[in-house]
């Protein structure tokens, strides 16, 4: 039994090594940790426990019989992050650039029926040279496989996805069908097609990191959620989303302890929207207030940077935030600001997460380029999801709520729950300007002189401030519960979600809606 034992111990060993120890140090000289030292930051200490150590893969052409390791390209288990159960799996690049074969996917599949037995997240760490090349066809068929998982998981399970690595080709639709994708910058990329295609195709010359690198993904396509300096940075940001997350969609996130009193007054709120309605400020500051401990956690921060999306944490209980950026295009509503922020409300829906809105958005962006991209289908889908969303549902307007983009911003009769406006907030159709050009242009420029143009102008504007520069017609219909001191903004949000604990919306039933992709 000795034996037997020993050799336990050193087939143990033979598969920690992965692709053996030259391959690590080529990569650890590239600044990059293996896939078992990544999983060691990822989980609380000493919880990680191993899955499917000894499997190998099955595939005889190129000689490929004789060249295994066990485990495959791919560490796959499950551990804890603040003692919360997840389901982990890591491509190892020091086994055949952790390519996917079909027993890898096989690995990583029985994770992810796992975790959806028992109603876990998953995350995914992928550093992978695609499909296995030597396999052709059951690699395609593997990653199909976790797809459909993917697919079935999604809303039912939180799915995280680090990018440590190459992901291209098909590899890259695992993590495009997951919840949030993270990548570290210099060390990952992300493309369908790489630049040697792309040369061949289209003649375009590109290099790897303007295609595909995690500046462009976090900026620009809005691919990835977080971009991170390394992979240290990612691990531990990992944890830190994760504990804004339930397990599953059944449970709620969990809540956590409160020191920081829920009737905090921060007078630097009643100063903080410049008088003139043309000028910025930085609604991060407003966020920062509200939130226990002044702790937000961002998403997409650098993508559509004219709305806000992230996570704070309200009494300890975790919110989802989505807010309007004045300090950015003035805060206006545009295609990506439109879907980077349905996606956000329809995450936290699923996830049982409710969501606080800050408005103040003059409308949505006008002209051809908007129009030809679609801005009448991206701005539905934002609406669509703060329509569906049954989850409590908080909305202060700050400053500015006109036309349709009111609508939109969680309204009232967007089933808002507890709808409330500061003093200097604007609700009405459009602001005073262009409204006096539309209803009085006739009539000025009929007019003689300039002087008398000017001053007609203005007191037809004046009259116009006067009557809907203001929240106190949408509350004297309803349409805004309440209009609240800003400095009390905390203790007014905090009471309206501990109010709407108990709420129970459900939608009509339905195979699944048709949301205007
Ligand atoms: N299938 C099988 N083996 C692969 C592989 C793949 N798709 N991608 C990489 N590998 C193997 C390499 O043969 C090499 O094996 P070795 O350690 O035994 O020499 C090892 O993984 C490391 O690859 P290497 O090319 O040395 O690493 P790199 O860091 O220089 O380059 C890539 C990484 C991903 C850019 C490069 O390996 C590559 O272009 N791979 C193919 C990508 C592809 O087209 N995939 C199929 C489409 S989905």
């Amino acid at each position: 039994t000795q034996d037997k034992i020993k050799k336990l111990i050193d087939l143990r060993s033979e598969a920690k090594l992965g692709g053996g120890e030259k391959r690590i140090e080529k990569h650890h000289s590239q600044g990059k940790m293996t896939a078992r030292e990544r999983i060691e930051v990822l989980l609380d200490d000493g919880s990680f426990e191993e899955l499917d150590m000894f499997v190998t893969h099955r595939c005889t052409n190129f000689g490929m019989e004789k060249n295994k390791f066990l485990g495959d390209g791919v560490v796959t288990g499950h551990g804890t992050i603040d003692g919360r159960v997840v389901y982990v799996y890591a491509q190892d690049f020091t086994v055949f650039g952790g390519s996917l074969s079909e027993t890898m996917a096989q690995k990583i599949c029985k994770i992810m029926d796992m975790a959806m037995k028992v109603g876990a997240p998953v995350i995914g760490i992928n550093d992978s040279g695609g499909a296995r090349i030597q396999e052709g066809v059951t690699s395609l068929a593997g990653y199909a496989e976790i797809f459909e998982r993917n697919i079935l998981a999604s809303g039912v399970i939180p799915q995280i996805s680090a990018i440590f690595g190459p992901c291209a080709g098909g590899a890259v639709y695992s993590p495009a069908l997951t919840d949030f994708i993270m990548m570290t910058e210099e060390s990952s990329y992300m493309f369908v097609t790489g630049p040697k295609v792309v040369k061949t195709v289209t003649g375009e010359e590109i290099s790897v990191a303007d295609l595909g690198g995690a500046d462009v993904h976090a900026s620009k396509s809005g691919v990835a959620h977080f971009k991170v300096e390394d992979e240290q940075e990612g691990l531990l940001l990992i944890r830190k989303l994760v504990s804004y997350l339930p397990q599953n969609n059944m449970e709620e996130a969990p809540v956590l302890e409160c020191n920081d009193p829920i009737d905090r007054l921060d007078d630097a709120l009643n100063n903080i929207v410049p008088d003139n309605p043309n000028l910025p400020y930085d609604m991060n500051d407003i966020i920062f207030s509200i939130a226990d401990e002044g702790e937000f956690l961002e998403v997409h921060r650098n993508y559509a940077k004219n709305i806000i999306t992230g996570f704070c944490r309200l009494d300890g209980q975790s919110v989802g935030v989505v807010a309007n950026q004045p300090n950015y295009l003035a805060g206006v509503l545009d295609c990506d600001a439109s879907r980077k922020a349905a996606r956000f409300v329809q995450m936290c829906d699923a996830f049982n997460i409710p969501i606080l809105t800050l408005v103040d958005v003059p409308g949505f962006l006008p002209g051809s380029g908007q129009e030809y991209a679609g801005i009448i289908i991206h701005g539905a889908k934002l609406m669509f999801a703060y329509g569906e969303a049954t989850v409590p549902k908080v909305t202060v307007t700050i400053r500015k709520s006109y036309g349709g983009a009111h609508d939109v911003m969680s309204c009232k009769q967007l089933r808002g729950d507890f709808n409330y406006a500061w003093p200097m907030a604007e609700i009405a159709v459009m602001g005073a300007k262009g409204a006096i050009e539309v209803l009085e242009g006739r009539s000025i420029a009929a007019l003689e002189s300039d002087e008398e143009k000017a001053a007609y102008a203005q007191k037809k504007t004046d009259e116009y401030e006067e009557a809907f520069a203001n929240p106190y017609q949408a509350a004297s219909y309803g349409y805004i519960d309440d209009v609240i001191e800003p400095r009390n903004t905390r203790f007014r949000v905090i009471r309206a979600f501990q109010n709407l604990q108990t709420k129970k919306v459900t939608n009509p039933p339905k195979k699944h809606s048709n949301i205007p992709l």
